[in-house]
């Protein structure tokens, strides 16, 4: 059975979708079969991906029980559309409301290695329903004096959802996001969280530069558009595979990083 992630955080802009995009990729090239959820109204992700803006079915009817996952998949990717929003509101007033996404995962499940969940910018619905589809759960956050409430709130949902209706799902860490060190603001920020949540905050962090939104625009992933900042997703990538106890595959994003990056 696949390893589901969710991203999350509990506001847009912490790098969530840049976050889902290139771990898929990053672990897309170490071998593994990765399906990417985009549960996001704005349907970044699936953009990222270059699936088709009018690609059909979308999340939105697996959600509402019309298709099933499998045959919501284009490109490695379920997409979203702002019919997901629609969906939400019709998802509320369901029983199981919380537990939809992971009931529609189960089928496709067998077929993959890793599930990536993109979350909305929001800890709603959508959200609660993408951590307890999840096995693990991803805080993205950026280098703010506010971050750490972010974080607070995100994990907040994470336990409710531990305690009310998925026992085994797993807090994976918390990342920081579009951090300049180089500023007193961004290291503060950090060593909050350290000082806060200790080990869960992974070592990696990733910086913040103008090449993302470049890379982005152009279509092309940060891993060939700037290898060396790239690096700072696949260290993150090989933590992250660490957590999940995925060994093998750890080691081998040391190859790819050797391939990316000239020493
Ligand atoms: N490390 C980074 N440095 C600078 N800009 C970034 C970085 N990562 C993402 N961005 C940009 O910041 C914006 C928000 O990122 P995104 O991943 O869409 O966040 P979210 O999904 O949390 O809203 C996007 O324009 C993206 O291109
Ligand atoms: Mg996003």
């Amino acid at each position: 059975m696949a390893t589901t992630i969710a991203v999350l955080s509990q506001k847009g802009g912490t790098g969530k979708t840049t976050t889902v995009r290139t771990l898929a990729d990053v672990l897309r090239r170490v071998g593994l079969d990765v399906l990417a959820v985009d549960l996001d109204p704005q349907g970044n992700l699936s953009d990222y991906f270059d699936v088709p803006a009018d690609a059909d079915p979308t999340i939105a009817d697996v959600l509402s029980g019309r298709v099933r996952a499998a045959d919501a998949i284009h490109n490695g990717t379920i997409p979203a559309n702002l019919g997901l929003a629609e969906a939400e509101l019709v998802l509320g007033g369901k029983m199981g409301r919380e537990m939809t996404l992971r009931r529609a995962l189960r089928d496709v499940g067998r077929r993959h290695d890793v599930i990536l969940i993109d979350c909305p910018p929001a800890l709603g619905l959508l959200t609660v329903n993408a951590v307890v589809a999840a096995d693990h759960a991803l805080i993205s956050t950026e280098a703010q004096y506010f971050s750490l409430q972010g974080v607070e709130q995100a994990l907040e949902i994470i336990e409710l959802a531990k305690e009310n209706l998925h026992p085994d799902l797993e807090w994976l860490g918390v990342v920081l996001n579009i951090a300049d060190l180089r500023t007193i603001h961004s290291r503060e920020a950090l060593a909050q969280l350290r000082e806060r949540f200790g080990e869960a905050v992974f070592e990696s962090v990733v910086r913040q530069s103008i090449r993302y939104a470049e890379s982005a625009e152009r279509g092309v992933s940060i891993l060939d558009y700037r290898p060396d900042l790239g690096e700072d997703y696949l260290a993150l990538a090989a933590e992250v595979l660490d957590r999940i106890g995925m060994e093998e595959e750890t080691g081998r994003v040391g190859e790819l990083r050797a391939e990316l990056v000239p020493a």
